[in-house]
């Protein structure tokens, strides 16, 4: 099972021994100041108006809390002219609140959504961006999970976490200085259990941060076996997997939901615990501020005023306890974001790379003593000693056992790997002294499984060159002998080719990559067992339309049959990752070697 989770150091999270704290604190102001500068600032001016209506927000509640004094007078003393004004003033300030209180809901959560959008989109192109290999190594499941999930606890961070920081921090700002208006003494006693309350949430903050980590790697896990069933789905069926493959999602799902249960209980602790700190305060208050006034030194209500703020405080203190915690798993998820993001290609333009313009040259390729091992680490090189000469306009093959490099050389060609020695030359120009782009320009490449798209038809030829009329989309399908049957679809040319595109044959789909190729019009033509999937007949189509394809270009075939290579100017015959023997059909076949056995053994294979 492929789990790929190096691509998300964050994920592997493990408690951090205690010496680490400061380091983690120090690098968890660090995700959040990248946070704000990188998603949040581009919004500040809606930030602030946010900011602006919570202080309005804030302000409400405390001239709600400042109005039980003369609510209290009122009753007391029974003055009529208090009687129209408070309701009405009470009303006021209710409907400011809810104004207020809408505004700054509406915004931040607008904000959150922007900020995830963009992360998802960085985090995409960076992806899409990076080398082949990392492309490879990352199962597409482990990014699904996190471009979804990563990306909306990021929002909930900022829009959970920050906001209410901000809102309760304000109104408990505003209504404890009516408490110290009140009784600055019994104030004092309620500040007490604070640091208390911060230490207490602190500590959940951490676990529930740790918890929801390993959450997000079972998470990445379970996405790649969930698409891994989806994408074998033929083969569940054939093999009557079913109940093994859900078997196994199920125990997928289980060991998930030890860390979601443990995520869950951490976050509810949070409110309990901090309820509890409050009755603490809560019940001392109430014991002094009672005190007080039997002995008659507080007046009713003013201590109606201080116990209602206490009371009203209790709210923002319960959000404010949840804040780490959210800001906690928000942070985790942030930290896996920037390290997608982050990643950079390895191979890239080297500064001052000239584009290879090759229509005017032919394209000849040359690979001379290329060496290379995919990884550093394996002991057999893949491909050793190579050298190819392939002349502009010619058709060379590459043959050989499965598994002797042939597309290796291909992946080479189009410089998905680096090379460790030797060089790969176009036209004399060492592909790496040439721009990515205009390397990978000059050359189309057919493969044996026919990449569509879900779009129609013509979107997915016009791939090969974006911005295609529909005339040279139309010539394309022609000269790929896909024309007709592309007209027969139901809406013809803009039938939209489903999942995978399941609604075309195999050669079908193959010829409309080759349709793509055609239009892509590159002078350099790699065929990898482009017709080794398809049946006798659709490879005769198939194979007539690659003929036109290749008319005045340089090509590369790796062929499986061996009959449809007969004519190539120059076959090279690869046995691991060396060229043994080359030379041309007749000579290949009067030299009884390698060749020779494998023509062999394709004839009495009748193929
Ligand atoms: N992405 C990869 N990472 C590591 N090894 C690979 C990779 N692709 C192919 N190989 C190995 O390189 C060797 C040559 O593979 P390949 O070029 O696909 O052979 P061929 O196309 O001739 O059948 C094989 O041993 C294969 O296992
Ligand atoms: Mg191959």
């Amino acid at each position: 099972m492929t789990t790929g989770v190096d691509v998300t150091s964050g994920a592997r999270t493990v408690a951090p021994p205690a010496q680490t704290q400061n380091k983690q604190d120090a690098q968890t102001s660090k995700i959040m100041a990248r946070l704000l500068r990188d998603y949040v600032r581009p919004h500040w001016s809606t930030l602030a108006m946010a900011m602006l209506l919570m202080a309005l927000t804030a302000g409400t509640t405390t001239a709600l809390a400042s109005l039980l004094d003369p609510i209290t007078a009122m009753f007391t003393r029974k003055d009529p002219h208090m009687l129209l004004l408070i309701p009405a003033a009470a009303f006021g300030i209710l409907c400011l609140r809810a104004a207020s209180m809408y505004g700054q809901q509406t915004m931040i959560d607008s904000l959150g959504e922007r900020v995830v959008a963009e992360a998802q989109r960085d985090m995409f192109a960076s992806l899409v961006h990076d080398d082949l290999a990392r492309l490879n190594a990352v199962h597409s499941g482990q990014f699904v999970s996190n471009f979804l999930y990563d990306a909306t606890q990021l929002r909930d961070a900022i829009t959970r976490g920050v906001a209410a920081a901000v809102l309760e921090t304000l109104t408990l700002i505003g209504l404890a200085s009516i408490m110290v208006l009140k009784d600055w003494k019994l104030t004092i006693f309620a500040l007490i259990v604070a640091p208390l309350v911060a230490w207490a949430m602190g500590r959940i903050g951490g676990s529930l941060r740790r918890a929801s980590a390993r959450s997000m790697e079972e998470t990445a896990t379970l996405t790649t076996a969930l698409t891994e069933a989806l994408d074998g789905r033929r083969i569940v069926k054939a093999y009557g997997l079913e109940d093994h493959v859900s078997e196994r999602i199920g125990a997928q799902l289980g060991s998930r939901l030890r860390f979601l249960l443990k995520a869950v209980r951490r976050r509810a602790a949070a409110m309990p615990v901090a309820d509890v700190f409050m009755g603490i305060v809560v019940a001392l208050t109430l014991y002094y501020a009672g005190y007080q006034a039997i002995h008659g030194e507080i007046e009713i209500n003013q201590l109606m005023a201080f116990v209602g703020s206490m009371v009203l405080a209790l709210q923002p203190v319960r959000n404010l306890s949840q804040v780490s915690a959210i800001t906690s798993s928000g942070l985790a998820a942030a930290q896996r974001v920037f390290d997608l993001v982050d990643s950079k290609p390895a191979i890239v333009d080297r500064p001052g790379a000239a584009a290879l313009d090759v229509r005017a040259t032919g394209g000849a390729v040359t690979l001379r003593d290329v060496g290379f091992r995919y990884t550093a680490d394996t002991e057999a090189a893949v491909v050793k000693d190579l050298s190819l000469d392939i002349a502009a306009g010619s058709k060379v093959a590459l043959v050989g056992p499965s598994g002797a490099g042939k597309t290796t050389i291909f992946g080479l060609l189009l410089r998905f790997y680096e090379i460790d020695n030797g060089a790969v030359a176009i036209d004399g120009h060492d592909i790496r002294d040439v721009t990515l782009h205009s390397l990978r320009g000059a050359i189309a490449l057919v493969t044996q499984d026919a990449i569509l798209f879900d779009e129609s038809v013509a979107d997915n030829i016009a791939l090969g060159r974006p911005g295609a009329s529909r005339a040279e989309i139309e010539a394309a399908a022609k000269n790929a002998a896909a024309d007709e049957f592309i007209r027969n679809l139901p809406q013809g040319y803009d039938t939209r080719i489903g999942e995978g595109g399941l609604k075309l044959s195999g050669g079908q789909r193959q010829r409309v990559a080759i349709a793509r190729a055609m239009l892509r019009d590159a002078p350099i033509l790699l065929l990898d067992e482009a017709t080794s999937a398809l049946d006798t007949e659709s490879e005769r189509q198939v194979q007539d339309a690659l003929t036109r394809l290749m008319k005045g270009r340089t090509t590369i075939v790796i062929a499986h049959r061996l009959s449809t290579v007969q004519d190539a100017d120059r076959i090279y015959v690869l046995d691991k990752g060396r060229v043994v023997e080359s030379g041309t059909h007749a000579e290949l076949l009067a030299k009884g070697g390698l060749y020779a056995r494998l023509y062999q053994h394709d004839l009495t294979d009748g193929a």
